[in-house]
């Protein structure tokens, strides 16, 4: 039996997996702390983790009818995140491997996104996957497991990110994705005009950019009539959500288009809490008939942060035995993964040596 921890940002995960990598419990406790702020609070999210991630170990154990002596190995979330947040994980796991004499492996969080569709089915490289939540939007290659080319990312906003500030613009709290993706349903998608930021696509350009279209419905919500006079409608706000989410979603498809067109890839992976959209994965379905390319959507539980993700991504080094050790340090940037570099590079070495 393996433990796997996740702590990277606002969700606090615990889950237990067999040596094949079946999920026995998946436990992820979300930080109510933060709906009064409209947005993460880096401190109160570490101080969350502390508090809450004992229990969330306690309880993925008692789900998954285990006790702590069965444990073979560890695997817990290194980076990127919020280095406090990383922090409290690494903190249990490497106190976790001491106390019970097993090795502890670190895990890059967008890796794990990438491995989360595994808990639910078979699916094997190579492949193109997006990864797009609250802070992160990647396109990669997925050449193989282990080998990733990164195609294009966020210029600035993250794609979720975009759904949280426009959401907190319009009062409707956080986060905001789900609730968008809701008032959307009512909305009509061509009511407003938001721009779509497509970066030169022409030209293979596969990054993305959310901040202009977080700026213009600003803009927008400040210069309109019916808003300023807080005589807006639901009506309104449901036309103003479903035209920015079409604007974003359009985005995103045009640039997960492209990058099959470009490496010939039959295969397309759409993961992090982003993912859950329904707008989304409407879109990407028929981008996959159209392309004739095969299109998979972990389940909600599996696309937002959870842990059975990062158990399944450290998978074969748990199984191998590999541990880290007591050198595993927390890596909050994604440009700290030499793993994720343009053309991908062997993870580094200087963790193996202590
Ligand atoms: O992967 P995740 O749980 O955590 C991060 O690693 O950030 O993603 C959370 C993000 C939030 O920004 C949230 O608003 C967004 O995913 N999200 C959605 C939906 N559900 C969650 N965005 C759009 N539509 C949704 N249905
Ligand atoms: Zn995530």
């Amino acid at each position: 039996m393996y433990l796997a921890i996740e702590t990277s940002c606002d969700d606090t995960c615990a889950a237990i997996l067999d040596e094949r990598g079946r999920a026995l419990s998946n436990v992820a406790s979300s930080q109510l702390v933060h709906g009064e702020y409209e947005g993460v609070v880096p401190e109160l999210a570490s101080r969350e983790h502390v508090r809450l991630g004992p229990t969330a170990i306690r309880v993925a154990l008692e789900h998954a009818n285990v006790s702590l002596k069965s444990i073979r190995g560890i695997a817990v979330t290194q980076g990127p995140g919020l280095v406090g947040c990383l922090l409290v994980g690494l903190g249990l796991a490497k106190g976790l491997s001491l106390a019970l004499r097993v090795p502890v492996v670190g895990v890059n969080h967008i890796e794990g996104h990438i491995h989360a569709i595994l808990a639910e089915r078979a699916w094997e490289p190579p492949f193109i996957a997006l990864v797009a939540s609250g802070g992160h939007t990647e396109l990669l290659l997925v050449e193989d497991w282990g080998r990733y080319r990164l195609l294009g990312a966020t210029r600035d906003d993250a794609a979720g990110e975009a759904f949280d500030k426009v959401a907190k613009m319009l009062g409707l709290g956080y986060p905001g994705g789900p609730v968008v993706d809701r008032m959307a349903r009512e909305g009509r998608r061509d009511a407003f005009a938001f721009p779509r930021a497509y970066l030169d696509l022409e030209s293979g350009n596969l990054d993305v950019s959310f901040s202009g279209l977080k700026t213009a419905v600003k803009l927008f919500l400040e210069r309109d009539p019916e808003w300023i006079s807080g005589a807006a409608s639901a009506r309104f706000v449901a036309d103003v959500c479903a035209s920015f989410q079409a604007a974003l979603v359009d985005v995103l498809t045009a640039k997960v288009e492209a990058a099959v067109l470009r490496t010939g890839a039959r295969k397309i992976l759409i993961s992090g809490g982003v993912a859950c959209n329904s707008h989304l994965r409407q879109k990407m379905a028929a981008l996959g008939e159209r392309l004739q390319a095969d299109v998979a959507f972990p389940s909600p539980r599996l696309c937002a942060d959870n842990a059975v993700m990062i158990g399944l991504a450290a998978l074969s080094r748990l199984r191998a035995g590999e541990d880290d050790g007591m050198a595993l340090a927390a890596l909050p940037n994604l440009d700290d993964f030499p793993l994720f570099a343009e053309g991908g590079s062997p993870p580094p070495t200087e963790l193996d040596s202590f």
